[in-house]
C-alpha cells in the first residue's frame, strides 16, 4: 500500500551540506518528498520528539545533538514507504549499515547518524503530525 513516513536529515548531515545527496537516495529508491522544511529545533522540542527514549543513557546527548544545527524534516510517500525508507537509511549504527545506504555512506557514528525515519505506521502518523499540518503536505 502507499504509505507516508516522517524523515529527518540530522544536524551532522545539514552541517556537511548533504541534504541534496540524501534526497537523491530517497528519490532513487522511489520515495517522493511530499513535504519538506528546514528548521532549528530547541533542545526541549527535540526532547519532546524523542520522549520515547527518555530513559535511555544517550537521551541527553541525542537532544543536545538534534538542537546543535538545523534539521530538514520531510514526509516521504511511496509504496511501502516506511520499510523502504528504513532500507535506504541502513542500520542505526553506520558500522552495521549495508553498502550504498545513507548511513554507510554519510553517517559519522551511532549518535550522529545523518537520518531518522519512522519505524511503524502508528509512529509515522504521530511523527508527521508533530512537524506538519495537513496544509503543508501535498501528495
Ligand atoms: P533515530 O532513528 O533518530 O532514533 C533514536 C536515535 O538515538 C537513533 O536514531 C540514534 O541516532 C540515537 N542512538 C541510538 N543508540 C545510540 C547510542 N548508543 N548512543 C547515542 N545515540 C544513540
Amino acid at each position: 500500500a502507499t504509505e507516508r513516513t516522517l524523515s529527518i536529515i540530522k544536524p551532522d548531515a545539514t552541517r556537511r551540506n548533504l541534504t541534496g545527496k540524501i534526497n537523491a537516495k530517497f528519490e532513487e529508491a522511489g520515495l517522493r518528498i511530499i513535504a519538506q522544511k528546514r528548521i532549528q529545533l530547541t533542545k526541549a522540542q527535540a526532547g519532546e520528539f524523542y520522549a520515547v527514549h527518555k530513559e535511555r543513557p544517550f537521551y541527553d546527548e541525542l537532544c543536545e545533538f538534534m538542537a546543535s544545527a538545523p534539521v530538514v524534516v520531510q514526509v516521504l510517500e511511496g509504496e511501502g514507504a516506511i520499510a523502504k525508507n528504513r532500507e535506504v537509511m541502513g542500520a542505526t549504527n553506520p558500522a552495521d549499515a549495508a553498502p550504498g545506504t545513507i548511513r554507510a555512506e554519510f553517517a559519522e557514528s551511532v549518535g550522529e547518524n545523518s537520518v531518522h525515519g519512522s519505524d511503524a505506521p502508528e509512529t509515522a502518523a504521530e511523527e508527521i503530525s508533530f512537524y506538519f499540518s495537513g496544509l503543508e503536505i501535498v501528495g
